[in-house]
């Protein structure tokens, strides 16, 4: 049974980045795509994304007969950040509208200025609002677009009724990117296939890491591409990542940390090398590339080190932030 939306009615999702602990590239899948196993965790940087229903009342907004829907996107991201249609996000919301047979959809490529004045910004017919508050650095290898997606999914469900069990979201979310089904889910999880098939492993303790970012965005297929033509599939396995988790061994974790995509990256941006070596020489435990890139991961002993870390090598990097891993899936926020 839906339950029916008010109008005016706002549902705000806090949902954090990811990082892959260890990323074995196997080779490449019929799909095109590329076969994977990795241990993939969330960590505290993150984006949060509110939903809104509005439009003039006695309009009705009741889901449940199809009609004509507008989605408006906003988004404090920078250019780096696609706007309209193109937001995954906003795909989310296509997906997940069509899937729960909820409404057509008009998407309203012009950005709306803020949620904060909705009634300032209502179109003539009912209108859903996004509005995405941008914390995870932008095509970094963090997973930032897919876990818009992935809190997108989550609010929308409840915004419109939709009652969709969160496995039944993965489904859509598995459509949409291959990260997201796992920032559905948040934690530390497990993937093989894609990236899209989970099993959620045991993790003790926190978990301290320097976020490195750089300015210059690395896009994840040439990454892939460039894997294609430079490198080939080693059997590395996971074990030892998942043995420093169920441990909360952080010296176990930093020799074990592993990314197959670092051969490539580092390719397509040699000074990524250069930085990794700097951030092992002023004391990282261990240094890992996050996901295809271009930010650079590295594990501190705790807290403390982790921010003498982030104060040493900030002139190296564009931006430098200070996050913990695990951390919970998108969280609704209250209020
Ligand atoms: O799934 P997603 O759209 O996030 O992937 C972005 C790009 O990364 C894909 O177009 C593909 O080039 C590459 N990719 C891949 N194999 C994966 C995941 C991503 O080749 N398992």
């Amino acid at each position: 049974m839906r339950r029916e939306p008010a109008a005016g009615h706002y549902i705000s999702v806090r949902v954090p980045a990811k990082l892959n602990l260890f990323l074995a590239v196997r080779g490449v899948r019929r799909d095109g795509y590329h076969e994977l196993v990795s241990v993939m965790q969330t960590i505290s940087l993150y984006d949060e994304l509110t939903v809104g229903l509005v439009g003039p009342p006695g309009r009705g907004h009741h889901p449940a007969a199809r009609r004509r829907m507008r989605v408006r996107l906003w988004h404090d991201g920078g250019p780096e950040v696609p706007t309209g249609g193109e937001n995954l996000a906003v795909k989310a919301a296509r997906a997940l509208g069509s899937v729960a047979n909820v409404m057509d959809f008009a998407v309203v490529d012009e950005p709306v200025s803020t949620l904060a004045s909705p009634e300032t910004q209502t179109p003539t017919g009912p209108c859903t609002i996004i509005d995405l508050r941008k914390g995870i650095p932008v095509a970094a290898g963090m997973a930032g677009g897919s876990a818009d997606a992935a809190a997108a999914l989550v609010a929308l469900n409840e915004l419109w009724g939709c009652s969709l069990y969160r496995d039944q979201l993965r489904a859509v979310a598995a459509e949409l990117g291959s990260d997201v089904p796992f920032c559905v889910f948040g934690g530390t999880a497990l993937a093989t296939g894609r990236g899209t098939e989970l099993v959620q492993v045991l993790c003790r303790g926190t978990f301290h890491w320097v976020v490195c970012q750089s300015s210059e965005p690395l896009d994840t297929a040439a990454v892939y591409r460039c894997w294609d033509r430079t490198c080939r599939p080693v059997q590395a396995e996971p074990d030892a990542v998942l043995h420093a988790l169920r441990n909360a061994d952080p010296e176990a974790l930093a020799a074990a940390l592993h990314n197959d995509l670092e051969p490539a990256a580092f390719a397509l941006r040699p000074e990524l090398q250069e930085h990794s070596k700097r951030l092992q020489e002023a004391g990282a435990l261990g240094v890992v590339l996050a996901g295809s890139g271009p930010t650079l991961l590295a594990l501190a002993l705790d807290e403390r080190a982790a921010m003498a870390l982030a104060k040493e090598v900030k002139p190296l990097f564009h931006r430098v932030d200070v996050a913990r891993s695990p951390v919970g899936g998108p969280e609704r926020r209250r209020g």
